[in-house]
């Protein structure tokens, strides 16, 4: 079709390491941490998008991503059940419009929330949440074996491409329960607690990563099964400003299928 015949274009005389999705290595381009942060910005300042708009976007393209690898019939567990631990960033508030909209399709997320922060964006999230009947846990699950219990999927939507240094409370704990759960792990943007550029070879392993706008320098080190890109909002020129070399979507879809 046009797209993958745009890739092979692109792609001559360099490494066609991703057969199977018409994707080849090299060709995308992965942002540094500045960059990530300097494309956001752009696109509110220059492009006058809202956050909430780019986030319904962002999240939106999480739940089909995870609807594709993990189909409700896939699930062990009596429901399809998903655990969805958000942070107090923007990475955070693309986990609660995931969530909502896997509830939409037909999942039972629960989210974890402990550190909210009090601005009317991410407040209409979580009530639009709540109002959807997605229970919000008072307490994150002390055991890892609990979440592997309840849970066929945990959603980490920690930690985006902002985080920096050593992990504060109460995510160190969070993190190290997660590093010890068996049911796969699903990371938003970035692997929380990863470095945005070094990866972290010792930290979460997920078994799948959905790249938002473009995949960070650390999803060079991802080696869970599914990466998804999704975030299909960045206009043409901002894509060659920052030359993001990004594959074409296939048709209408939100999200595209790297591995
Ligand atoms: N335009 C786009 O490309 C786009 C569009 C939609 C969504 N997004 C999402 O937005 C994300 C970025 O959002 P963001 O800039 O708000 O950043 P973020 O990565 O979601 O996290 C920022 C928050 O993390 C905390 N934090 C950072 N380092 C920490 C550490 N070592 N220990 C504990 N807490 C730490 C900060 O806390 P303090 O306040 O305490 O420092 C801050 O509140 C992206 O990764 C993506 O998921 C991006």
């Amino acid at each position: 079709d046009g797209g993958s015949a745009l890739c092979v274009c692109k792609v001559e005389g360099v490494d066609l390491a991703w057969p199977g999705f018409g994707v080849p290595r090299g060709a995308i381009s992965h942002p540094r941490q500045e960059e990530a942060q300097a494309i956001d910005q752009e696109l509110f300042t220059e492009y006058k998008f809202s956050v909430d708009q780019l986030m319904e976007l962002a999240g939106l393209s999480c739940a089909t991503a995870i609807a594709k690898a993990y189909p409700p019939s896939s699930f062990t567990t009596s429901q399809p059940a998903v655990l969805v631990v958000c942070g107090p960033g923007n990475n955070g508030g693309d986990g609660l419009v995931c969530a909502r909209h896997l509830k939409m399709f037909g999942y039972q997320p629960t989210v974890y929330y402990p550190k909210r922060p009090s601005k009317s964006l991410f407040e209409g999230l979580t009530t639009q949440c709540k109002k959807m009947d997605i229970p919000f846990l008072p307490e994150f699950p002390a055991e890892a074996a609990f979440i592997d219990e309840l849970y066929g999927l945990v959603v980490d939507a920690i930690f985006g491409f902002s985080f920096k240094g050593a992990v504060r409370e109460p995510f160190g704990s969070i993190l190290s329960t997660l590093e010890r759960v068996t049911v796969p792990i699903a990371s938003i943007d970035i692997p929380s607690g990863w470095d945005v550029e070094k990866g972290k070879a010792d930290g979460l392993q997920p078994d799948m990563l959905i790249s938002l706008t473009a995949p960070k320098k650390a999803a060079m080190h991802f080696t869970g099964r599914y990466h998804f890109l999704g975030g299909r909002f960045v206009p043409p020129m901002l894509q060659e400003k920052y030359a993001l070399n990004l594959p074409a979507y296939p048709g209408t879809d939100c999200v595209l299928q790297l591995t």
